[in-house]
């Protein structure tokens, strides 16, 4: 089916149901649908947004392009849950109906207003001109009956401050010392990407306190989706950067988001950094945002996709899903993750060794672990069939994991290559635990030391 003739910047209402839910039967009907993660009735999903512990329940958020597998005017669509898990899809959810938003309703976070009882949602309100983009910042507001309506005096931040170009974009609120902070993500005025800080003493009047020293060889040339949460005592920075060259093993994907541990220092305006590296060592992996759970329980979302991808499920009208959700902790400086309770009960597991293993495609959700110890120090994973497969190599030898997509028929996203590798710890024992999906492979290396996330379509799997 063709992508109906809609503008590029269409608001979806009233008018459009019949098509929404004509092609969103195409996309339930067709193949490569998860079974638990999230991905969106039809048309395109990037970056998660507003995710929140509010009123006993989870709620995400997410840019959703309702008409078709293509970016176009964003929304944030809704699904909500008590368990990060069995997710519901809820009507209530940001449209772009303003004309300080004419051009979508760009990614932000939630902040719970423990004073108030109501729950924040920052976001950038794009607006674009001939001359570029104006940076518009603004906040919608959810009240615990689940009801949200948008800030009278949006947007809260209007223009750029002078040292910083007009792509200035996601913000990301948080509190400290009984004040509030918001990060922003932005490109500088030589084309340099830039984390900047905004602060206040109410949720909808911001001054520009500057950019942040980010000690990072490199920030590439935009930085987006800023986030930052407290971890077993360190704080965490998370970055989603574009324009960053291939290094080693890192940042091989078109774009790429990174962690820092160590401490925001709002004094001297750096980022006093312990450890870095990329997050997720897979092939599609971008914007992830950081919140805490239940219980305070630091967790993230990631966007399951990066850039400009075209992926098989277009053909049914739909592109793209989230991560399963994570949590999150430090250990050694470093940042580990692992599937949030909850998420993974409904995986059949199977546990296999030895130094070669082939299995076909599954067909129902399944958790595969995979180990190697002293006596099989290298293990190589085959799934699929013999002319169409992939392969993951555990090698406690060389230290390292390798997830090889060259033996799909259905090549994702070939220019970026279809081979990643990432160093682990020198251990003993090292063990993969392998979530498939249907076509959303995550792979959690060592207890979370690793995780690699990557989109996978056998040929002829079928819908499960
Ligand atoms: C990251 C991003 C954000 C922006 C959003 C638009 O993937 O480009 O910077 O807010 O997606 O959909």
């Amino acid at each position: 089916m063709e992508l109906r003739q809609v503008d590029k910047y269409t608001v979806a209402g009233k008018e459009h149901e019949a098509y929404l839910k004509e092609i969103s039967s195409m996309a339930e009907n067709g193949p490569y649908r998860p079974f638990y993660h999230i991905c969106p009735p039809c048309g395109l999903l990037n970056d998660p947004n507003g995710l929140c512990f509010y009123g006993g329940e989870y709620h995400v958020f997410y840019q959703w392009h309702p008409f078709g597998p293509s970016h176009g005017m964003k929304h944030w669509a809704h699904v909500k849950s008590g368990n990060p898990a069995g997710w519901k899809w809820c009507d209530e959810m940001l449209i772009p109906d303003q004309e300080y938003e004419k051009n979508g309703c760009y990614s932000g976070n939630a902040f719970v207003n423990e004073s108030d009882g109501l729950c924040y949602l920052f976001y950038t309100a794009n607006y674009k001109t001939q001359e570029g983009r104006v940076p518009k910042q603004a906040v919608a507001v959810m009240d615990p009956s689940g009801h949200i309506e948008k800030y009278k005096g949006n947007p809260v931040i209007d223009g750029a401050p002078e040292d910083m170009s007009g792509d200035i974009r996601d913000p990301f609120v948080f509190e400290r010392g009984g004040r509030y902070y918001m990060l922003l993500g932005a490109s500088d005025l030589s084309g340099r990407g830039s984390l900047i800080l905004y602060s206040g003493e109410t949720l909808t009047k911001w001054h520009y306190e500057g950019p942040i020293h980010v000690p990072l060889p490199d920030l590439g040339t935009m930085v987006e989706c800023p986030g930052i949460i407290e971890v077993d005592g360190r704080e965490v920075l998370l970055l989603s950067i574009i324009g960053l060259k291939p290094e080693k093993n890192r940042y091989h994907n078109q774009f790429s988001s990174l962690y820092m541990t160590g401490r925001l220092d709002l004094e001297r305006m750096e980022f006093q950094t312990e450890h870095y590296d990329e997050i997720d060592c897979g092939f599609d992996f971008y914007a992830p945002q950081v919140f805490y759970g239940k219980g305070g329980q630091p967790m993230l979302f990631g966007w399951f996709g990066c850039g400009e991808q075209k992926l098989p499920e277009d053909a049914f009208m739909w592109r793209h899903g989230l991560t399963m959700a994570r949590s999150l902790s430090v250990k050694n400086g470093r940042l580990y993750a692992l599937p949030a309770s909850g998420t993974a009960e409904g995986y059949e597991t199977f546990c296999i060794s030895g130094r070669s293993i082939t299995l076909g495609n599954p067909q129902k959700p399944c958790k595969l672990e995979l180990s190697v110890d002293q006596n099989v120090k290298v293990s190589t994973l085959t799934v699929g069939e013999t002319d169409d497969f992939w392969q993951l190599n555990l090698n406690l030898e060389a230290g390292c994991v390798t997830w090889d997509r060259r033996g799909l028929k259905k090549k994702v996203d070939p220019a970026y290559g279809m081979i990643r590798s990432a160093e682990i710890l020198p251990c003993e024992s090292a063990y993969a635990d392998i979530y498939i999906d249907n076509s959303f492979v995550e792979i959690f290396i060592n207890g979370g030391e690793r995780v690699f996330s990557g989109r996978i379509y056998i040929q002829g799997s079928a819908a499960l």
